[in-house]
């Protein structure tokens, strides 16, 4: 799909900084994008493999032509059974979106029910006695691109931990990378990354993980650079070759 790119941007015009509450929205509508709706998101992958690559959804295209035309030729006793059998593919297209879209945007909910319900307080809780104090969230912001100026979130990352405890060291995880369509490729996705992982390193954590899908190959593309995968498990969405698994990839720091 052509992308509508955004005019390429200088490398220091793009600001990694970490969220303040006035981001919210911004960052919502960057992890919607990024998780359910956007190219390259897991959901459209989802629907784009099940259109494009499944066999089933192939089977339901033949079923669909040969409906349509027992419709409009056969003899009269038979349009009826045409008729069925193109509004039974159609109903069985509209079901998988309706599948898909609905198990992404629950994966959303989930998290709007978690961290992204208020970001500022799971990220940034100041207490110093708190079980896991180094947690974080960046934004990156560009210039904004319309007249009136000022600048306009495209991208986010989360630094989540594992609970102290005296017997394991803990373990960082990276959550919510996200960066808007219009502005791939443009190296912020690999900058929000280095950020965590300097930032992780001075808060002595040693080793971080991260899970992805195998709905997102653009993710796992930049993971394989540095990150080592670890293992698979299964989740339960999907069947035969639409089935989604979650991908744990560690990096040592
Ligand atoms: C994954 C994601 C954050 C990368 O952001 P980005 O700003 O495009 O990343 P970068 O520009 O730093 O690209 C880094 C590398 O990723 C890979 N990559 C990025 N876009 C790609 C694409 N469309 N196709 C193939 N590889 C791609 C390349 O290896 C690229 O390196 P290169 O530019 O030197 O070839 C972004 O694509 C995204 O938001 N995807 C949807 C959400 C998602 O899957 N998030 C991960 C959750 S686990």
């Amino acid at each position: 799909m052509d992308l509508e790119r955004s005019p390429l941007l200088p490398q220091d015009s793009i600001l990694i900084r970490q969220f303040i509450p006035a981001d919210a929205p911004s960052v919502l509508k960057v992890y919607f994008t990024g998780l359910v709706d956007g190219v390259d998101s897991a959901g459209h992958f989802a629907v784009v493999r099940a259109f494009l690559h499944w066999i089933p959804m192939y089977l339901a295209y033949m079923l669909l032509l040969c409906g349509g035309a027992t419709y409009s030729l056969a003899p009269r006793n038979l349009q009826l059974f045409g008729l069925a059998t193109a509004l039974l593919s159609c109903a069985f297209m509209l079901f998988i979106y309706y599948r898909i879209r609905t198990t992404f945007i629950t994966y959303y909910r989930d998290g709007l029910r978690n961290d992204m319900l208020d970001v500022n307080s799971y990220y940034h809780s100041d207490d110093e006695k708190a079980e896991r104090p180094t947690r974080c969230f960046w934004v990156a912001e560009i210039p904004s691109a319309n007249s009136k100026g000022g600048s306009e979130v495209v991208g986010c990352v989360a630094l989540d931990c594992s609970p102290k405890t005296d017997h394991e060291p803990m373990v960082g995880e990276l959550r919510r990378l996200f960066v808007l369509p219009a502005y791939r490729k443009r190296g912020i996705g690999t900058m929000l990354m280095r950020t965590l992982i300097s930032y992780a390193k001075d808060k002595q954590i040693r080793s971080l993980r991260l899970e992805t899908t195998n709905f997102q190959p653009v993710a796992r593309e930049l993971y394989n650079r540095n990150w080592t995968y670890y293992s698979t498990r299964d989740s339960d969405f999907g069947a035969g070759d639409m089935k989604m698994n979650f991908i744990e990839y560690r990096l040592s720091l």
